[in-house]
């Protein structure tokens, strides 16, 4: 494998990108500040054939229920229309480009702009103009004017395990077969049970967001930056775990298993690696507790979705994360904490205690956001230089890995990553 593998010639429109190797273990910087880039990313990834995570089924259980979403930098309108079937329009109005909803949530039969109050069916149709015909045969819009053609633009919705997702493109797959069997099982596993939202949180990010999507696949870094998460055995290499992938590479499973391993060995070895802080302490342990609720005993399961969603099981902190950006430095994280609807009130205190364990103002995701923000700072200076993703071997992406020690997964997204933009490098090995 060379180290240069020279400029490739990139679909049309995709700025040069030079990879120094094909297998995606040396990442350009370029990739995470050119503007054109970005742009291409809204077109090519979140416009493209992949399905974006958008809501939960039973944040609309009624008809008329509603929430407003995103997928990437569009703005996205989730109804529960009067059939119950669920639909997914871009929130901007057909007239001058108004948002139409603003509110996060609520219900409607209706979406009605304010500008100049065009009226929307909850599937999007354009229902009423005023003024259309004018006022006693004056003004008014022309008469070959067709109602049918301004509405909000309606995406595919497709469900799993009353999990939301929605798509602009006519040719991606069923949602099923996007996820593959390894995701349909997992997502089988968390949403075998009727879930009830707890809340949401918010964290703004100044950085690129595949500088997050990478932090979610890198699983060599969970018990490095995050001591509490090593000090308290939430997350060691030491355990059991490791990843798992779909056959393109493009979604990833970080799992775990508390207590598998030995702490006078974890000692050890992370007092080598300078993070083993013995003055970390806890007043209250009932923050770090796991009440067993698996079979499978995995304790830690942090899935990510490509292109736009994380859902973790931290101990028993359960939540999606949704990825909504604003530009090439900046995104936000939109986190919808969630329970089962049988949880005992203990069992929601318990997960609302390690919400704030892990979200964005506890001791888990704020580390994410600095450590996100540190790398996007420091990068956009050079961009012909390149980051290194080798932990866990370069060359063939494996599927499964039964270990921790390992950045592998990030190399995957990258793999599906370029052929959706069109920027592989020669010869690209996935
Ligand atoms: S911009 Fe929405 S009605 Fe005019
Ligand atoms: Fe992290």
């Amino acid at each position: 494998m060379s180290e240069q593998s020279g400029l490739i010639p990139n679909h049309p429109g995709m700025p040069g990108v030079r990879w120094p190797r094909n297998d995606y273990s040396r990442v350009p910087y370029q990739l995470y500040h050119d503007p054109d880039v970005y742009r291409l990313e809204q077109e090519r990834i979140f416009k493209g054939p992949t399905w974006s995570y958008v809501g939960l089924e039973v944040e609309i259980p009624n008809p008329g229920d509603f929430i407003t979403t995103f997928i990437g930098e569009t703005p996205i309108i989730l109804s529960r229309g009067e059939d119950n079937s669920v639909y997914a329009v871009v929130n901007r109005c057909g007239h001058r480009g108004s948002i139409v909803r603003r509110e996060n949530y609520g219900n409607a039969k209706e979406h009605i702009c304010i500008y100049h109050r065009w009226c929307f069916a909850l599937d999007g149709k354009l229902m009423g103009v005023p003024f259309e015909r004018g006022l006693k045969g004056k003004g008014g819009m022309d008469k070959d004017f067709d109602k049918s053609e301004h509405g909000l633009r309606k995406l595919r919705v497709e469900s799993f395990s009353g999990v939301l997702f929605a798509t602009f493109s006519d040719a991606t797959e069923s949602l099923a077969d996007y996820l593959g069997p390894v995701f349909q099982g997992h997502f089988t596993r968390l949403f075998a049970k009727p879930v009830r939202v707890l809340g949401y949180q918010r964290q703004r990010i100044y950085g690129n967001w595949k500088f997050y999507m990478e932090n979610q696949r890198d699983t060599y870094h969970g018990s490095l930056l995050h001591e509490f998460q090593a000090v308290f055995g939430l997350s060691r290499v030491t355990q059991e775990g490791g990843n798992k992938m779909d056959v393109h590479h493009r979604h990833n499973l970080t799992w775990a298993r508390s207590k598998t391993d030995d702490d006078k060995e974890f000692a050890e070895l992370y007092k080598e690696n300078k993070v083993h802080e013995e003055q970390l302490k806890l007043e209250d342990p009932e923050i770090i507790k796991n009440k067993r609720e698996f079979e499978d005993g995995i304790t830690l399961a942090i899935c990510g979705i490509f292109p736009n969603a994380t859902v973790h099981q931290i101990s028993n902190s359960l939540a999606v994360r949704q990825l909504r950006m604003t530009g090439p430095g900046e995104f936000e994280l939109y986190w919808t904490l969630f329970g089962y609807v049988d949880d005992s009130e203990e069992m929601t205190n318990h997960r609302l205690l390690q919400a704030n364990m892990v979200g964005p103002a506890g001791l888990i995701s704020m580390e994410d956001g600095e450590a996100i923000e540190l790398a996007h700072k420091a990068t956009g200076s050079d961009q012909d230089a390149y980051s290194v993703i080798e932990m866990g071997g370069h060359g063939a992406i494996p599927d499964f890995i039964d270990h921790r020690v390992n950045d592998t997964p990030c190399r995957g997204f990258w793999a599906y990553y370029s052929q959706l933009m069109g920027c592989e490098p020669e010869g690209a090995v996935r």
